[in-house]
């Protein structure tokens, strides 16, 4: 049992930012990944069918054998979760935006948070800015438009410049000194968004805490590969290849697979 894969899914290419910190950390657990491009983005979506999408992509990975999932898209996490995890059996790791440690460590008490519609709209994430910003004022700003640049490979376009300026000017003018990465789309924009930012703003973003907390899971539930042989990564996406091999750092097979 020990030895199957861990299940990753995401809207599209983004969640590989979560796939980098666990292959890091878990360098012998054999992944999976499923990058739903084709029906990106999540964040526009209604509720209902975030769910359905979710519950697509779960049993995907259920049929594939995995012994964990990894929700690796925020707005799948904050709509879907709690479905999934009522739905089957194996354990689900979610990306919850990471409120809480900028709301403790914030010296100006305002933060920033970017993500999209579906996740600040959503009822996990009022009730976890409602537990963790007493005092604090939380600037939330839905990234519009952000997760279609990245899936068609303009990271560095200047569209992608004019929105984050668009995006981080009321941040800046109520001083924000953390801004909340609540999408896994958004790390691969952190060069471009230090440009912009004044430079004592600290960007945080889940992978770390997302693997640390999957390998703690793991562990719990005896799950863990403990032989030492390098793993096997296998990635799929329903659109083009392209995007998704040049986002993985490693050399990856990256398939086309109809799910
Ligand atoms: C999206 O598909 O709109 C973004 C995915 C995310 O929230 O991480």
């Amino acid at each position: 049992m020990h030895t199957k894969p861990i299940g990753i899914f995401d809207s599209g290419v983004g969640g590989t930012s979560i796939w980098s910190a666990l292959n890091q950390r878990l360098p012998h657990e054999d992944t999976i990944y499923l990058a739903d491009s084709k029906n990106s983005p999540y964040g526009t979506k209604t509720q209902q069918e975030i769910i359905q999408l979710s519950i697509k992509n779960t049993k995907h990975l259920i049929a594939n054998d995995c012994k964990l999932i990894v929700v690796a898209c925020n707005t799948a996490t904050t709509n879907a979760i709690k479905i999934l995890r009522e739905k089957f059996t194996i354990p689900f790791i979610g990306i919850e935006p990471a409120i809480k440690p900028a709301a403790l460590h914030t010296k100006t008490k305002a933060i920033g948070i970017l993500a999209t519609r579906g996740t600040l709209s959503s009822e996990l994430f009022h009730r976890i800015t409602d537990l963790y910003s007493h005092n604090v004022k939380v600037l939330e700003q839905e990234g519009a438009g952000i997760v279609q640049l990245i899936e068609s490979g303009q990271l560095e376009s200047e569209a992608m410049t004019q929105l984050l300026k668009q995006y981080l000017q009321p941040m800046i003018a109520a001083n924000v000194d953390h801004l909340v990465l609540g999408c896994t789309h958004y790390p691969y924009l952190i060069p471009q968004l230090k440009k912009l930012l004044p430079p004592e703003v600290k960007i945080i973003d889940s992978g770390e805490a997302v693997a640390r907390q999957t390998e703690y899971i793991l562990n719990q539930h005896q799950l863990l590969n403990t032989q030492s042989n390098k793993a096997k990564c296998l990635f799929y996406t329903n659109t083009q290849t392209k995007v998704l091999a040049s986002l993985i750092e490693q050399p990856a097979q990256v398939h086309y697979l109809d799910f």
